[in-house]
């Protein structure tokens, strides 16, 4: 049966790959973003915008009498070291990737509670698993939409809502366009990080609508991710003095820039 899809972010990278690949399983998908995408069916969605939010659900109510799956994925990047990331791009990330998920659920929690039927799909990061250093403010956004995402997984069962959460690696995205950082070695490592990534968007999309076809709740999108989150868990010594040789290697590429 066809559902009623909502992306946010669909104008570009992961975004636009998932909601094509609903669109070409025979799902009816409504594109948002900042600036409505060119799609059949669009519209401009700022994910940091109360009202707009409230716009995007009068227009699922309206045109589609209700909505099926809710794909929270519009987001942004930033790097840099705790002291040189200043106050305000930290409410810039917090306010994008973590407290617009959580306007995203409160807009349609309440109506997919009412269908009793619905699937909230948040796309977090591997980053929001693993926290690697220099990455402070990233990761807790995206640690923040964990927390969030577990959360609902449970209160919202009980409805018939189900939740799947998206941790991905390094995807070829358009990310790095994003990035934000006071540091400009940190800044280099990320952008050639994403735009050298081995996944496609498309390869990630695929894989987040096989997770929402099953019912599946954790999505990792690759064999690297998978290890190190099982390690994390249950070899964190282990982890931890990796990750410190991380920090370190990264210290001497800020100094020597
Ligand atoms: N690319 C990666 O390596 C990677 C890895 C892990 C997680 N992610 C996450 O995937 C998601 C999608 O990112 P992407 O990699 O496709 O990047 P992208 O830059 O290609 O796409 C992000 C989209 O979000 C939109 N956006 C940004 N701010 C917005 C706002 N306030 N309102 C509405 N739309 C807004 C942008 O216009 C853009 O179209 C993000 O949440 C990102 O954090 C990406």
């Amino acid at each position: 049966m066809s559902r009623r899809v909502l992306v946010t972010g669909a104008g570009s990278g992961l975004g636009r790959a998932m909601a094509d690949r609903f669109t070409a399983a025979g799902d009816r998908v409504l594109y948002t973003d900042l600036i409505p995408p060119d799609a059949p069916n669009s519209l401009a969605l700022n994910v940091r915008d109360d009202d707009a939010w409230a716009a995007a659900r009068a227009w699922c109510e309206e045109r589609w009498g209700g909505l099926d799956i809710l794909v929270n994925n519009a987001g942004v990047a930033a790097a840099g070291r705790i002291e040189a990331v200043p106050m305000e791009d930290w409410h810039w990330i917090i306010e994008t990737n973590l407290l617009s998920t959580v306007r995203g659920c409160r807009t349609f929690v309440p109506l997919l509670k009412a269908q009793r039927s619905g699937h909230v799909v948040n796309v977090a990061s591997l980053a929001g698993l693993l926290t690697p250093p220099a990455m402070g403010s990233y990761n807790v956004s995206k640690a923040g939409v964990v927390a969030l995402s577990d959360t609902l997984r449970s209160e919202l069962a009980p409805f018939g809502v189900r939740t799947t959460l998206v941790c991905p690696g390094f995807v070829r995205t358009n990310l790095a366009t994003s990035v934000r950082s006071p540091d400009p070695a940190l800044a280099e490592l990320t952008t050639k990080l994403v735009t050298r990534a081995r996944l496609s968007a498309e390869e990630v999309a695929a894989k987040v609508v096989d997770a929402v076809d099953h019912g599946r709740y954790l999505v990792l999108t690759e064999r690297v991710g998978r290890l190190a989150w099982l390690a994390k868990r249950y070899a964190p010594a282990l982890v931890h003095s990796r990750t410190v040789a991380a920090a370190e290697r990264l210290h001497r590429r800020i100094e020597a820039q």
